[in-house]
């Protein structure tokens, strides 16, 4: 198996090739003055089994268009197979029409993926699971919640209190529950489809005098954190913390939620940020050793 880290995920593809103890062959990337990609492969993946990581965290398309280069290109240059890891997976979010005329965001991607005659891809914490049924070759979701609540039990907080801002992230909280061991629980969360604004509702939960951490995919604006931090210390939790495995953090999310009362935030290398200090690679390659 050969390992290709692409321009957006240097790092963590060397950390994964690393993990399986895989040989590493490098892209030359170059930016044209008018903004299109130029993509060089730096050695031989004729009849090799080549992996590419890549993630599509911002700038999504141009990350996208790098991930269609380098797929396209290995299986021209007479790669065998060609497996490819996106830990990000930007557009898996949009998987209905919810007004007149949208793009289904997802069903295209996978219409695009499939012809350019990928073999498998792995991604992590899709943010719905069901979406990589619409991918007509092998897909595989692993989950980062696993990595980041062993992170904070690492550092002494067993028994935290494990909160999903929003239904959609209840698997997640449950999945860092049973790593932490102190219990989970989540928010009901509502989305303005035109402004995007989100609402959370406030409901009972068992944290006063308690360490919580609020699990979730993604922390795009820091909007659901922030409102579910809010809930948290009106309900007189002690400290808390944000996890997430795709911190895009956009804006001045970060400051947003450092503000509203959370002590931390940490992410995965999924998305190179400020905040990733948790590594994906080790579940990353659990899943290409076992499923490719
Ligand atoms: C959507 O429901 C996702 O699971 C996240 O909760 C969402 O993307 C976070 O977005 P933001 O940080 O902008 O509230």
């Amino acid at each position: 198996m050969i390992v290709v880290p692409g321009p957006a995920s240097k790092e963590l593809g060397g950390k994964i090739a690393k993990e399986l103890n895989a040989k590493v062959i490098g892209v030359f990337f170059k930016q044209f003055p008018d903004g299109e990609s130029y993509v060089r492969f730096e050695g031989e993946l004729e009849n090799e089994n080549v992996v590419i990581v890549q993630s599509t965290c911002p700038p999504q398309d141009s990350n996208l268009i790098r991930l269609f280069l380098l797929a396209g290109t290995a299986k021209d240059l007479g790669a065998e197979k060609v497996v490819v890891v996106v830990p990000y997976l930007a557009y898996a979010r949009q998987d209905k029409r919810f007004l007149p005329g949208e793009a289904v965001s997802v069903n295209v991607m996978a219409r695009v993926l499939k012809a350019i005659d990928i073999d498998g891809l792995v991604t992590v914490n899709v943010h719905e699971e069901k979406v990589l049924k619409k991918f007509d070759f092998p897909a595989k979701n692993v989950s980062a919640m696993g990595v980041l609540a062993k992170y904070f039990k690492e550092k002494g907080f067993d028994g935290a209190f494990a909160l999903a801002p929003d239904d959609g992230a209840l698997e997640l909280a449950k999945e860092a529950a049973e790593v932490l061991g102190g219990g989970y629980d989540w928010l009901y969360k509502k989305r303005d489809l035109h402004t995007g604004e989100v609402e959370t509702k406030a409901k009972k939960l068992d944290v006063a005098g308690r360490d919580v951490i609020i699990f979730d995919d993604i922390i795009s604006t820091g909007g659901t954190i922030v409102n579910a931090a809010k809930i948290l210390k009106e309900q007189g939790a002690r400290r808390i913390f944000a996890a997430c495995a795709h911190p895009l953090l956009i804006g001045n999310a970060v400051e947003r939620i450092l503000s509203s009362g959370v002590e931390e935030i940490v992410g995965t290398d999924s998305v190179p940020s400020m905040v990733s200090k948790v590594s994906v690679a080790p579940v990353i390659a659990k899943s290409l050793a076992e499923d490719f």
